[in-house]
């Protein structure tokens, strides 16, 4: 997949970039504060409609300003495809060819897109949340089917957690209502179950080949899937219905579920050095980039924000090695010797000074 041009508009500190993308390697040099971020972040924001370091969209929107689009043409299998995204305080748009996508589920993941970020240390360190949502937006990428699955369970959860509260209050006292959006609720989570359980066997079935590369056979890496109940929720769920009316939520379901990773079987965010996350960070990535590659035919785009300054030596070389292949890439660095001759050499390089980039 390759990013060949982008229009953004009035997107954080960037008030009006046109910029023409080299299908290789694209350097954004600048000093602290000048845009490089808010670029990389408007190309995820265009592939996601969400954004990498916020959870509320509309603070991208340049202050002062009603809305913000990004536009981009991007060439995938072949195809030309102009893409375009207008996200106001309210309300998000896409477009692809001028026409509108009335279904965000099916528009999200026709741009693979992979960021290596300092936010990263969430997907390992965050709370439950933090990596459920990693893991929604990963592999929501490859499967349209799961972020509709995703959506309608959410609206049945929400729907649940409104009768529990009813029933707590005593204004209704239905529980075979209870019993039908339960079942209702059961269906769309085992479905979810299922295509997390296989992405997480696929990503375990890849990542150790990497890892163990970076870590000299050393370590041995798995992505756990911790369910937040054992075998049958519909069950579970009906032993907890007194439970779940005094709190007035559902106790559990997917949006419970958490994912750890285990580093010769121990949990890292506990027992892991820096140095270790880092590395599973950047396996879990590189894994993630093979994955993609598998499920749509065609290398994800490749987005670095800042990891010359957080890698070692050692890891940042395991990066270029991948960088050197067919992935467009788009690195910012504050300092660009930190990068190689080599690769400067087929690279464009782009200056970034006070949200004007050239
Ligand atoms: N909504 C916004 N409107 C205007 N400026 C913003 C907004 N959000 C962030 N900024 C400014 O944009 C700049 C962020 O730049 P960033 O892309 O993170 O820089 P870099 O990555 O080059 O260090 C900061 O100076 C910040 O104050
Ligand atoms: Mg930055």
């Amino acid at each position: 997949m390759i990013l060949n041009n982008i229009k953004v508009k009035n997107f954080r500190c960037l008030n009006n970039v046109n910029l023409d993308f080299n299908e290789n390697l694209n350097i954004i040099v600048g000093n602290n504060g000048q845009g490089k971020t808010s670029l990389l972040e408007s190309i995820y924001l265009l592939a996601f409609t969400k954004s990498h370091k916020t959870n509320f969209e509309r603070e991208v929107i340049m202050t002062g300003c009603d809305f913000t689009t990004v536009n981009a043409r991007i060439s995938f299998l072949d195809k030309i495809n102009d893409f375009g995204f207008v996200l106001t305080k309210k309300s998000k748009k896409a477009k692809i060819n001028d026409i509108e996508q009335k279904k965000l589920s099916e528009y999200i993941g026709k741009i693979n897109v992979v960021m290596f970020s300092p936010e990263d240390l969430k997907i390992i360190k965050g709370d439950p949340a933090t990596k459920r949502k990693f893991v929604n937006l990963e592999l929501g990428q490859t499967s349209p089917m799961y972020i509709y699955n995703l959506l309608l369970y959410k609206k049945i959860l929400k729907q649940r957690n409104e009768l529990l509260k009813k029933i707590q209050k005593k204004e209704i006292n239905d529980f075979i209502l209870l019993d039908v959006i339960t079942e209702q609720l059961c269906d769309y989570a085992s479905k979810i179950m299922v295509e997390r359980e296989t992405f997480i066997d696929k990503l375990n079935s890849i990542i150790n080949g990497i890892h163990q590369k970076l870590t000299n056979n050393q370590e041995v890496i798995k992505i756990k899937y911790r369910k937040s109940y054992k075998d049958d929720m519909f069950q579970e769920l009906k032993q907890k219905y007194k439970y779940d009316v005094i709190v007035g939520s559902t106790s559990l379901g997917p949006h419970r579920d958490d994912f750890i990773i285990f580093l010769n079987d121990e949990d890292i965010s506990i027992y892991g050095s820096q140095g270790q996350q880092r590395t599973a960070i950047l396996s879990i990535k590189l894994s993630l980039i093979e994955f993609i590659k598998t499920q749509t035919g065609e290398f994800p785009i490749l987005l670095l924000d800042d990891v010359f300054s957080e890698l070692d030596n050692f890891r940042l070389n395991s990066l270029v090695e991948y960088i050197n292949r067919d992935i467009q890439t788009f690195v910012t660095t504050t300092d660009v010797s930190f990068i190689n001759d080599e690769l400067k050499e087929r690279a464009t390089l782009f200056q970034a000074e006070k949200g004007i980039i050239r």
